[in-house]
């Protein structure tokens, strides 16, 4: 098993250290969970290969898993199995039932240790490491959630063999926006499909945005790069999370006033078999009336990641009465 050394991230105050590991078959998975929390999708494929002595529950993945009902679910399972505070949790899957899986691990008796197996690309370059858990509820994403980091996140490229090419195209979107705020280099890993590569260039940058603010209160901001529109996509039309994100980039350079660099970030993700135009017109009052209930508006207007070129991003304070009109302009960017 190869310890990628650099990826280890000591959590400031009293939250553990995430270690991530490298291993070249499911099989090397190295755990101590009493339990195994994992994708139905992935228990069908690879599960006979993963942790085979761990009581499991399964959980149908996709975006619809992220549910409160399933998180009593999970709960009821936790209770079943006498998890306690000296138990570990593992959850094996995409970025949802890790969401799901971890918010479980965080608020059963306060948090108990936790283990993450990404299997997806998306999950492996982004979800797995900062910590955030989340539920969708009332129409809205990402709206309840906790900081709890897995202390061990074990990366294995083997899984994505099974993974269509759609939901590696989502993976990609994370990974451009990730070069877009702090490491253009990971392009070249995308164009070549060097997936370790990629994941590996993916959370150096992200490790070290969240060590500075694991909270997510100033610079962590920057990860949210085309996510405000892009969630408001995501509940709006049948989108994955990647394609939505997607989308949301060209838009949100478009409303920092980068014309130019709109254009190119939609050249490249466009080349990268991402959507660059929304499957159907979407007004700026449709989508406005999702973004102002969302985390990332305060009584100031709502905060914008702005891309200005590669490695160039701001955070702007957008008010209120400027809002429909810039984001009038920016939709036009993706319009079909
Ligand atoms: N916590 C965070 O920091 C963070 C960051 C980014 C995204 N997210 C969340 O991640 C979610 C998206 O995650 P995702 O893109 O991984 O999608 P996903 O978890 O919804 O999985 C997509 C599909 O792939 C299937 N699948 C998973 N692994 C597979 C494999 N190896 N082979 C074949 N099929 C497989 C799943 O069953 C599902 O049908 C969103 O809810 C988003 O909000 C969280």
């Amino acid at each position: 098993m190869a310890v990628l050394a650099p990826l280890s991230f000591t959590w400031p105050g009293e939250t553990p250290v995430s270690r991530v590991r490298l291993v070249s078959a499911p099989e090397e998975v190295d755990s101590r969970a009493a339990l195994l929390v994992i994708d139905s999708r992935v228990e069908t494929l690879w599960g006979a290969r993963l942790l085979l002595n761990t009581p499991r529950v399964v959980i149908p993945g996709g975006e619809e898993c992220k549910t409160p009902h399933n998180l009593e679910k999970l709960w009821k399972a936790f209770s079943e199995e006498g998890i306690n505070r000296e138990s570990t949790v593992c959850v094996a899957g995409g970025g949802s039932v890790c969401d799901l899986g971890a918010m479980a691990a965080s608020t059963w008796m306060r948090g108990v240790r936790l283990e993450l197996v990404p299997t997806t690309l998306l999950c492996m370059v982004d979800a797995c490491l900062g910590g955030k858990t989340a539920l969708n509820t009332h129409g809205t994403k990402n709206q309840v959630g906790t900081f709890h980091p897995a202390e061990d996140i074990t990366i294995c490229s083997a899984f994505l063999s099974t993974l269509p090419e759609r939901e590696l195209q989502a993976g990609f979107s994370e990974a451009v926006k990730t070069a877009v705020i702090g490491d253009p280099g990971i392009l070249d890993f995308i164009r070549n499909r060097d997936f370790e590569g990629v994941v590996f260039r993916c959370l150096s940058v992200k490790g070290d945005i969240v060590l500075k603010d694991p909270h997510d209160r100033g610079i962590r901001r920057l990860l949210n790069l085309g996510h405000t529109l892009g969630h408001a996509l995501e509940m709006l039309l049948p989108l994955s999370h990647g394609e939505a994100v997607a989308l949301g980039m060209p838009a949100a350079a478009r409303m920092g006033g980068a014309e130019g660099f709109a254009r190119e970030l939609a050249h490249v993700l466009a080349s990268f078999g991402l959507p660059v135009l929304l499957p159907r017109p979407v007004s700026a009052g449709e989508a406005l009336s999702l973004i102002r209930r969302d985390k990332k508006t305060g009584s100031a207007g709502t905060t914008w990641v702005v891309p200005r070129g590669w490695g160039d991003c701001g955070l702007v304070a957008i008010p209120p009465e400027r809002e429909e009109t810039l984001l009038e302009g920016a939709l036009r960017v993706i319009r079909p």
